[in-house]
This record gives C-alpha cells, sequence and structure tokens, in this order.
C-alpha cells in the first residue's frame, strides 16, 4: 500500500509539474499519463524504502566508530608566587616607601626582557642574567647581548644626528653593589634619600642587565639634568626605536615609587617601548601594577 500511494504521489507530481508546463489542470482523480505520452521524464529522489538491499549496501554510510572522547587537558597549575618578607613595618619618607618595609613578590620570568622589578616585584637573589656581553662606550659596563646590541647602534645614531655622543656609566649590576649603593646613598644623604633614588638588592633592574645610566661623552658621572641635554633629549624622544623607555620620568614618581632619573633607562624591547613611548605609560601601568600610595586609599 505506502509503495502504491508513493507512486501514485509521485505521478502526481510529475503530472502537476507537466501541467504546469503545458498549462493543463490536475487532480488526483484524473488518471496519470502513461509513460509512454510522456515528453519530459524527471528525476525524483528515491526514498529509502525504495532502495534495492543491492543499492543500498552501496550507499549507506559504513558504520561510523565508537567517537573517541576528548581526553580531559591536563591542568597546569599555578605556580604560588614566592616573596621576601618584609623585614620591618611599612614605613614612607616623603612619599618614598622603604623597600625593606614592602613584602615583594619574587618575579618568574626575569629572562624576559619585559619583566617588571621595581620595590614589588623583586629577582631572585642569585640571579645573574646569563648572556651579559661587554659594552662599548663604558668603562667595564656589562648589558645582556640584546640591550648591548641596542645601546651600540643608538650610540651610532646619536652621534650622527646631534653630532655628539653617549657614555654608559651603569649597567648590569649585582647584589652586592646594590647593596654597596644604597648604603653608601644612606651614609652620605639619608634613608629618605635612599629610598626615593636607590633600589634595595634584587629588586633594581640593573641586575636584569637590562638598565642603562647614561650621560653625555666626555662625563664619567650620571648628571640629574640629563634629559635636558642635547643627547638626552635625542634619547628621550628616539630611545623606543632601540627598545629602550625613560623609566623614572617626573608624571611617573608615584607610580614607579622612585623620584626623577634623567639618566636612567630600561630596554624592554622595540615593540614595548614603542607601545609606551606613545602611549605615555609606565611600565607599571602597562601591567596595571602602578604602585598604591597611602594617601589615595
Ligand atoms: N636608581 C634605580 C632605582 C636603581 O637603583 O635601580
Ligand atoms: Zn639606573
Amino acid at each position: 500500500m505506502r509503495n502504491a500511494k508513493s507512486v501514485k504521489a509521485k505521478m502526481c507530481l510529475s503530472l502537476i509539474i507537466l501541467s504546469i508546463l503545458a498549462g493543463v489542470g490536475c487532480s488526483s482523480s484524473e488518471p496519470a499519463p502513461s509513460e509512454s505520452t510522456t515528453q519530459l521524464t524527471i528525476q525524483t529522489m528515491p526514498t529509502s524504502e525504495e532502495i534495492s538491499p543491492e543499492t543500498s549496501a552501496v550507499v549507506t554510510p559504513a558504520p561510523t566508530e565508537e567517537p573517541t572522547p576528548t581526553p580531559m587537558p591536563t591542568p597546569i597549575p599555578t605556580p604560588e608566587p614566592e616573596y621576601i618578607e618584609p623585614t620591618k613595618d611599612e614605613v614612607w619618607y616623603d612619599g618614598f616607601v622603604d623597600p625593606r618595609s614592602i613584602r615583594a613578590e619574587i618575579v618568574t620570568n626575569p629572562d624576559d626582557v619585559t619583566v617588571l622589578v621595581n620595590k614589588y616585584y623583586a629577582l631572585p637573589l642569585d640571579y645573574v642574567p646569563d648572556d651579559l656581553v661587554a659594552t662599548s662606550h663604558s668603562m667595564n659596563q656589562q648589558l645582556r647581548a640584546e640591550a648591548a646590541e641596542a645601546w651600540e647602534q643608538m650610540y651610532l645614531d646619536c652621534l650622527e644626528e646631534t653630532g655628539q655622543g653617549i657614555f654608559l656609566v651603569s649597567g648590569y649590576r649585582d647584589t652586592n653593589t646594590q647593596q654597596y649603593l644604597f648604603d653608601r646613598s644612606v651614609n652620605l644623604r639619608s634613608l629618605a634619600f635612599a629610598c626615593k633614588k636607590n633600589a634595595w638588592p634584587g629588586r633594581s633592574e640593573h641586575q636584569l642587565g637590562l638598565a642603562l645610566d647614561i650621560t653625555p661623552a666626555g662625563y664619567d658621572n650620571i648628571m640629574d639634568d640629563f634629559d635636558k641635554t642635547t643627547v638626552g633629549q635625542w634619547i628621550c624622544e628616539n630611545g623606543h626605536k632601540y627598545g629602550l623607555i625613560h623609566r623614572y620620568k617626573e608624571e611617573f614618581v608615584y607610580e614607579t615609587g622612585y623620584g626623577i632619573e634623567g639618566w636612567h633607562f630600561r630596554y624592554v624591547g622595540v615593540d614595548l617601548a614603542t607601545y609606551l613611548y606613545e602611549n605615555h605609560m609606565s611600565l607599571e601601568a602597562y601591567y596595571g601594577k602602578q604602585q598604591v600610595v597611602p594617601w589615595d586609599e
């Protein structure tokens, strides 16, 4: 019965189409045209019931294999940060916090040239970059290879464009040197001055081998107004093309936690340096880790 109905339905469909083409009406009571009178052959898709077992064997898709369950990704545990515990209660001097009173998180990516190191993010105390090289235009200063290459190119371009050279006063510093400089600052000036200008051992970008204290050629020490000199201005405007940022600017003082340093530049790579320069942004702001000062809380 179902086959007869199906054939009739198909024939009627054929008739409807033929009638439309010939301009003739059709009803279910009219006899179906015999094949001999049909000029057009209309192909219809066979129903599954019309497919012979032979045909069925050809077109029936092979049974799909049991889907392999997607393995659960092994979660990568987020390492618990390690900290350097403060040795005293938090204390501020004229807007600058004593680094020893801060619980500093130890960074896990010290080799990354974009890493943030400040009073709040510390290097492992025994960290020494493994690609330090001697630099030109300095007295035995070292930098990481990438930063040294940038320094040399910047030196040449600065000389060509300003007619003046530059000198690298200080590059890589180990923790002993950093301790010496902090203590000397306390002894010669004050603890308040040291907290404003000197990093505590393990919290200096100089230990990264990526910080450069720069002065004009012919001088051998840093100068407060370096960023106002011809070469200083040139570096402030062009340093990003070599991967350098002016780190401790007036507008960043409370974000970075240090006073103004016209001479201190940090290598972070050309992409990030250009982004920070164009957006007038500190490295702390880039990471959303600006220092929180008590009078803003
Ligand atoms: N003067 C900068 C903050 C340093 O000691 O790294
Ligand atoms: Zn410096």
